[in-house]
């Protein structure tokens, strides 16, 4: 199946963004690696970083017809702020996990509450950038014949 993963905005900046709070690896690693996990289990991964809504926006739209069965998003800031992005989401009915590097329960309030979080099967945060592996775990186990 087609697993889809989305980056919210600044996350093109990983490996030299804050690295005390999101780490070393850069997205291009992280992509990379998540692709080779998705491969090995017989499946397709496409992944997208913008730091514009309006684009992750139609990449969600687009999803409803294209094979994708999973997503994993990251919303980034987007988690904090965006109808438009969580609105796409449920339009499209596709199951998807929501991945934070950092844990924003431990940081300022206005990232304590997530516009995804209560559509989305899981939450993952806090894990660095393990935390997509255990999210793409997750989807393949999902997307396993017979699993719920
Ligand atoms: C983030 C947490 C958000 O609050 C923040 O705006 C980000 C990254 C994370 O992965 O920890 O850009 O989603």
């Amino acid at each position: 199946a087609q697993i889809l993963v989305l980056h919210g905005p600044n996350l093109n900046l990983l490996g030299e963004r804050e690295p005390a709070v999101y780490g070393r690896a850069t997205l291009a690693e992280i992509d990379a690696a998540l692709r080779v996990q998705a491969e090995a289990a017989g499946h397709t991964l496409e992944s997208l970083q913008s730091n514009a809504e309006h684009v992750l926006v139609e990449r969600v739209q687009a999803a409803r017809g294209d094979g994708t069965a999973f997503i994993l998003i990251n919303p980034a800031a987007f988690t904090h702020t965006s109808v438009a992005l969580r609105d796409a989401l449920a339009a499209t009915g596709l199951p998807f996990v929501e991945v934070h590097l950092s844990n924003p329960h431990a940081r300022e309030p206005f990232r304590h509450h997530s516009y995804f979080s209560d559509l989305a099967v899981a939450v993952i945060c806090g894990f660095g950038a393990t935390g997509y592996r255990h999210a793409l775990d997750h989807a393949l186990r999902h997307l396993e014949p017979g699993e719920a």
